[in-house]
C-alpha cells in the first residue's frame, strides 16, 4: 500500500487534516500523521485530536516554542530525519495552511526529492511583514501540488506565474470540519454554560504579533473592547501568547474589569460559541472563514485579508487600524444594521473528498 505524510503543527492545522485523514480510509493510501509540536499544550492540542477524532500521530517531532528561525529550523532538521528514516519511502507529504511547520516541512520534503501538496494554497496578503505571509510564498514557490480553497487563490497563483496543472480549486477543508462537527457543538450549549443569551454577545479572538505584540496597539485594543462591552457582554478566549502580553503591559485586571476572558476554548466550544453570536472581533484566518459561513457578522481587526472572499461573499469586514471605526461597526451590528452573506464556490463540505481523489491519481497504487 503506498504511503503518504500528513503533517500537522499548530493549531489551526488540526481542523484542516481531520477531513483529509478521514477521507484517506476509503483510498488505496496509507497516511502516516507527524506532529511537529509546534503547538502542545493540552487546550491547543490534544482537544483538537479528541474532539475531531484525529488518530494519534505517528510521529511526534515535539519541536515546541521558539523564535521564527529557531523553530522552523527544528522542525526542518527533524522533519528530515523522519523523511530519511522511514520504512518504506513515502510518495508524497501533505502540508496544510501557513505556519511555520507548513514552510519548514514542505522545505525539507522538496529538497530530498520527496513531492508536496499544499492544502490552503494561493492565499495572500500582500503584507510581507506577517509572517505566514513569508510561509505561504515559500511553501507555494516549492510544493508541486497547490490545492486552493479561495477563490483568489486561483488568480494570485497565476500572477506568480504558476503553471495550471498544479492550480486545483477544491475548496474549504475548514468547513468540511465544520460541517462534521456543528451538531455536536450546538448541543454543547454554549451560551447557556456561561450565562450568555443566545445572539446576545460578542466574542474576541485576537493573538497576531501585529496586535497583541505592540503594547500601546494592545492598550488601544483593550479600551476598544472595554467600550464594546459597555453595549453588548464581551468573551474573549485567551490565545496563550495575547495572555502573556496582557499580563506582561499589566492590562489584564483592566480588561478583566469589563470583558469575561476564557482559556483557550476546545473546537467544539469555539464552534458552539461563535455560532450564536451577535458578532465575532478577530484578527484569525479561520474564524473570518467560519463565520462567513456561519452568516455571523465578523470586524476583522486587520487591514488586509488573504482571503477577500469572506468580505466579498460572506459577512466579513476589515475594520483596520482604526479603532474608531472599530466602534462603529460594532455599534452597526448591535443595531441590526449589517448586511448578509452568501455561499463562498466550494464551501461546501465536500472538499476533502475533491483533495483525495486527486491524492488517489498522482499518489495511489492506480497512478
Ligand atoms: C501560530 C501561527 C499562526 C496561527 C497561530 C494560531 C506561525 C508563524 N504562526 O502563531 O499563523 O494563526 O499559530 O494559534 O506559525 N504557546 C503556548 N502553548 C502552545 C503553543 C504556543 O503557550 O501550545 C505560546 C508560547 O509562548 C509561544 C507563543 O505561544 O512562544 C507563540 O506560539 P507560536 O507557535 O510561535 O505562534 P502563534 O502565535 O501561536
Amino acid at each position: 500500500m503506498p504511503e503518504i505524510t500528513v503533517v500537522a503543527g499548530a493549531r489551526p492545522n488540526f481542523m484542516k487534516v481531520a477531513p483529509i485523514l478521514r477521507a484517506l480510509r476509503h483510498t488505496s493510501i496509507r497516511p502516516r500523521l507527524v506532529h511537529t509540536g509546534q503547538h502542545y499544550d493540552v487546550q491547543m492540542s490534544d482537544v483538537f485530536f479528541r474532539q475531531l477524532g484525529i488518530p494519534a500521530p505517528d510521529v511526534h517531532l515535539d519541536v515546541g516554542s521558539g523564535t521564527h528561525g529557531a523553530q522552523t529550523a527544528r522542525v526542518l532538521e527533524s522533519f528530515e530525519s523522519y523523511l530519511t528514516s522511514t520504512a518504506e519511502p513515502q510518495r508524497g507529504v501533505v502540508v496544510v495552511g501557513d505556519v511555520n511547520s507548513t514552510m519548514a516541512c514542505t522545505l525539507a520534503a522538496v529538497k530530498l526529492g520527496v513531492s508536496v501538496a499544499h492544502v490552503e494554497a494561493g492565499l495572500r496578503s500582500f503584507d510581507r511583514g506577517m509572517p505566514e505571509e513569508i510561509n505561504r510564498l515559500v511553501t507555494d514557490a516549492v510544493a508541486q501540488v497547490l490545492f486552493i480553497s479561495e477563490p483568489a487563490g486561483v488568480d494570485n497563483l497565476r500572477h506568480e506565474g504558476v503553471s495550471e496543472d498544479r492550480i486545483h480549486y477544491v475548496g474549504n477543508v475548514m468547513i468540511d470540519t465544520l460541517v462534521h462537527e456543528l451538531p455536536c457543538a450546538e448541543a454543547l450549549d454554549m451560551p447557556g454554560t456561561l450565562g450568555l443569551c443566545r445572539g446576545g454577545y460578542a466574542v474576541v479572538t485576537l493573538h497576531r504579533p501585529s496586535n497583541v505584540d505592540d503594547p500601546s496597539r494592545l492598550s488601544a485594543l483593550v479600551e476598544l473592547l472595554l467600550r464594546a462591552a459597555k453595549k453588548i457582554p464581551v468573551v474573549f478566549p485567551l490565545h496563550p501568547r495575547t495572555r502573556e502580553r496582557l499580563c506582561a503591559a499589566g492590562l489584564t485586571e483592566k480588561l478583566e474589569a469589563g470583558v469575561k476572558l476564557l482559556n483557550p476554548l476546545g473546537y467544539r466550544e469555539n464552534l458552539g460559541l461563535i455560532q450564536s453570536a451577535k458578532l465575532v472581533l478577530t484578527d484569525s484566518g479561520g474564524i473570518q472563514e467560519e463565520t462567513a459561513f456561519l452568516g455571523v457578522p465578523c470586524l476583522t481587526l486587520r487591514s488586509n485579508t488573504e482571503r477577500p472572499a469572506t468580505v466579498m461573499y460572506g459577512t466579513n469586514t476589515l475594520v483596520g487600524e482604526d479603532l474608531d471605526r472599530a466602534y462603529m461597526a460594532v455599534n452597526d451590528v448591535v443595531s441590526g444594521a449589517y448586511r448578509r452573506g452568501t455561499a463562498i464556490p466550494g464551501w461546501d463540505g465536500c472538499a476533502a473528498e475533491r483533495i483525495v481523489s486527486i491524492l488517489e491519481a498522482i499518489w495511489g497504487d492506480g497512478r
